[in-house]
């Protein structure tokens, strides 16, 4: 997600900084940023010119202090509570108290973000969706203390990246995992019933009812952990069967089976 994001608002025309601490991770981000920008080129949706200017604005750094001069921080880190209190606790000490300190969470709440820095209502959810330079929504999710300026700011930001905001409830799922989970648990718990085929559900869907991609292969294409998360958070807010996680799925993670990018999820890669 972190490249797909740096893409979209380099696309935009943002000098952009990209802090990734591994440095074994740092080519692949930047190869799929080379690619995803070739298909666009292919596409006629880039020329040579702008994909050689866009490219040109991402920099990656080394050291989060790096980020001292940026307006507007996007942490997409994983999904761990602990691992983004860290790096926004680092973050708060690093940034001017003016600027926007943002999120890609898909399973935290952005409330229990807020409370760890100093100056909280400069910070919000700023919810991509894979793959970011294409997706056209961006959802925007103000927790309790998020003021009405960083919130203004936040929208022109996403409106700058040729995007849609919608704005959120800062509660589990926001609003379109909150539709988008009972549909992908109910189609694995219909395949670990062996009602249909794996193949059978997805091209219901894609055939059926227009969908781009069925939807075990949209949970293979999200990534099953994170599929996985965005159920538990759900389940723990609101206690509904249809958040729950199926058997399957956590026994899939169990396998190392975490899809597209581990090669194997409900197919193989
Ligand atoms: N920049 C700009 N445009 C690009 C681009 C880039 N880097 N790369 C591709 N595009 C354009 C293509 O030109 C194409 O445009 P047209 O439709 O005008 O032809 C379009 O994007 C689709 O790209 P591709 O042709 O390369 O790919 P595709 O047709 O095979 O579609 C897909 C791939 C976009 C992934 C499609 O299958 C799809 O939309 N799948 C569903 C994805 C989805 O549901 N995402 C949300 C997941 S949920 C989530 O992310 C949130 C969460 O918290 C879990």
């Amino acid at each position: 997600m972190g490249s797909g994001i740096a893409e979209t608002v380099a696309a935009a025309g943002h000098d952009v900084r990209v802090h990734e601490p591994l440095a074994q991770a740092r080519a692949p981000s930047l190869a799929r940023i080379v690619a995803s920008t070739e298909r666009a080129l292919t596409a006629g949706k880039l020329d040579s010119e702008r994909r050689s200017a866009l490219l040109e604005r991402i920099s990656y750094v080394d050291e989060l202090t790096d980020l001292a001069d940026r307006e507007l921080v996007i942490e997409a880190v994983l999904e761990d509570l602990a691992v983004k209190l860290d790096v926004f606790d680092r973050l708060a000490a690093t940034v001017s108290a003016d600027a926007v300190l943002a999120s890609n969470t898909s399973s935290i709440p952005i409330a229990a973000l807020a409370a760890a820095i100093p100056a909280p209502e400069r910070m919000l959810g700023l919810h991509f969706f894979s793959p970011a330079p294409v997706m056209r929504l961006v959802e925007v999710i103000p927790a309790l203390g998020t003021s009405e300026q960083t919130l203004a700011t936040a929208r022109s930001f996403v409106e700058s990246l040729g995007k849609t905001a919608v704005t959120g409830p800062d509660r589990a799922g926001f609003v379109v995992n909150m539709l988008l989970i009972p549909y992908l648990v109910g189609a694995i718990s219909m395949f670990e019933a062996g009602f249909a085929t794996r193949e059978d559900i997805d091209s219901g869907m894609v055939l059926g009812c227009g969908h781009p991609m069925g939807p075990l292969t949209l949970c293979d294409f999200i990534g099953l952990d994170v599929v996985c998360a965005v159920c538990d958070s759900l389940f723990e807010e609101f206690k509904r069967a249809d958040y729950a996680a199926p058997p399957l799925l956590r026994r899939m993670l169990a396998a190392g089976r975490l899809g597209r990018k581990s090669g194997r999820g409900f197919y193989e890669y």
